[in-house]
């Protein structure tokens, strides 16, 4: 019984910083590629609901990705947004977008 808790509790640990990192790496792409241009940073990201953000980065984030592509404004964007690191990395996005949404609850540590 012993031995069958300290399993649970050691999977519970190992879960919670996977997750952590995922977000810690998501926020690193955002502050790396996305602030420069939107540049209130974590405002930015609780602009949106969780629900909003979950549909922009379905597909790897294809729909944001194209929200980017079909805007010249954003052209300096372009060559980010089509390249494989993006679409390797929209998890880690993903997770820290969703994290810091509008109703997620949760108020970012770093600023
Ligand atoms: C080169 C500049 C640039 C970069 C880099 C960039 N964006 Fe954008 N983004 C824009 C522009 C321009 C728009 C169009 C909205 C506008 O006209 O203000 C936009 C729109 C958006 C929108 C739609 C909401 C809105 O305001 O209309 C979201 C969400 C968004 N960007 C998220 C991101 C995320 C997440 C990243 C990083 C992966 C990112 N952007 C990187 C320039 C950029």
């Amino acid at each position: 019984m012993v031995k069958f808790l300290l399993i649970f509790i050691s999977l519970t640990i190992l879960s919670l910083t996977t997750a952590d990192a995922a977000i810690y790496k998501g926020q690193r792409v955002f502050i790396k590629k996305c602030l420069k241009c939107h540049k209130t940073g974590q405002n930015f990201v609780s602009k949106y609901k969780v629900r909003q953000w979950k549909k922009l980065m379905k597909k790897k984030g294809k729909p944001l990705a194209e929200l980017h592509l079909k805007n010249k404004k954003a052209k300096k964007s372009w060559k980010y947004f089509k390249s494989k690191r993006y679409t390797k990395k929209s998890k880690h996005l993903r997770q820290f977008l969703i994290e810091y949404a509008k109703d997620s609850g949760n108020v970012p540590a770093c600023n």
